[in-house]
C-alpha cells in the first residue's frame, strides 16, 4: 500500500464570533496516501477552506495535529512551509507585479533555491502546464485559466508530496474549468502526488479516488 503523505488527527477549530465561539471543525481525521485523490464537498461556511489551511500549516488547530510527508518522515507542516504541500486557490493568488515566470520562481526562492535553479525549474513547469510562451506576461495579461496554470506550476515547484486545491475552478467558465481540472488530475497522476480537492462541483468531486463531505464539523464519506 502506498505511504501516507498527509495525516490529520482529531482536528478542531473554532473562531471568535460576536455571539461567542463558533465551532467550525470539531473532530476531523484524514489520512491520504501517495497517488490518492480525495475530494471534499460541503455547503458554504462548512469549514472547507479552514480545513485546507490547517492541512497546509497556514493556520493552527485548537486541538489535534497534522503531519505531512517530508523526506520519508511525517512532520508538522509549519516546519515545511512552502514545501511538503502545494496550494492552489480559487482566485490564483499571484503577485500582480511579477511575471508568470517570476511568480513561480519566487516560491522556490523563498525556500532557499538559488536564482538560476529557481528560474530553470519555473520555466520547465510553465512548459508542463502549457504556458511556455506566456512566461514573461504579468497576471493582468493572462486569462483566468492561464493564471490558474501559473498557480499550478507554482504549487509544484518545491516538489510537494500533496497538492491542496481550494475550489481551483470556482472562477472559471465551464470549458476552462474542465481543462484545468483535467490538467490538475493529469499532473497529480503523472507525478504520483496526493490531491485534496475542495469543490462545489459534484462532477469534479466524483473524479477523485475518494469522496468526502464536510458537515457539522466532521468529514464523512460522500
Ligand atoms: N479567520 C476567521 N475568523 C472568524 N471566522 C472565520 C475565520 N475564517 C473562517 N471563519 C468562519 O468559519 C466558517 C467556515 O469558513 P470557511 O471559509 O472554512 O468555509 P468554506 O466551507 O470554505 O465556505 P465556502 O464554500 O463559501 O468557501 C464560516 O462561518 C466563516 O465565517
Ligand atoms: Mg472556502
Amino acid at each position: 500500500m502506498p505511504e501516507i503523505v498527509l495525516q490529520a488527527t482529531g482536528l478542531a477549530k473554532a473562531f471568535a464570533a460576536p455571539a461567542g465561539l463558533l465551532p467550525v471543525l470539531t473532530a476531523v481525521s484524514l489520512e491520504v496516501r501517495a497517488g490518492e485523490s480525495v475530494s471534499i464537498r460541503g455547503s458554504s461556511g462548512s469549514g472547507k477552506t479552514t480545513l485546507l489551511q490547517l492541512l497546509g500549516g497556514l493556520d493552527v488547530p485548537d486541538a489535534g495535529e497534522v503531519r505531512v510527508a517530508c523526506e520519508g518522515a511525517l512532520v508538522a507542516p509549519r516546519r515545511r512551509l512552502g514545501r511538503g504541500v502545494g496550494f492552489v486557490f480559487q482566485n490564483y493568488q499571484l503577485m500582480p507585479e511579477l511575471t508568470a515566470l517570476e511568480n513561480v520562481a519566487l516560491a522556490a526562492r523563498i525556500v532557499g533555491v538559488p536564482a538560476a535553479a529557481a528560474t530553470a525549474a519555473a520555466r520547465e513547469l510553465l512548459g508542463l502546464v502549457g504556458l511556455a510562451a506566456r512566461a514573461d506576461h504579468l497576471p493582468s495579461r493572462l486569462s483566468g485559466g492561464e493564471c490558474q496554470r501559473v498557480a499550478l506550476a507554482r504549487a509544484l515547484v518545491n516538489r510537494p508530496a500533496v497538492l491542496l486545491a481550494d475550489e481551483p475552478t470556482g472562477n472559471l467558465d465551464e470549458r476552462t474549468a474542465e481543462e484545468i481540472m483535467r490538467l490538475l488530475l493529469d499532473v497529480v497522476a503523472a507525478r504520483g502526488l496526493a490531491l485534496v480537492l475542495v469543490t462545489h462541483s459534484r462532477e469534479f468531486a466524483e473524479r477523485a479516488s475518494r469522496r468526502l463531505v464536510l458537515s457539522g464539523g466532521v468529514l464523512s464519506p460522500a
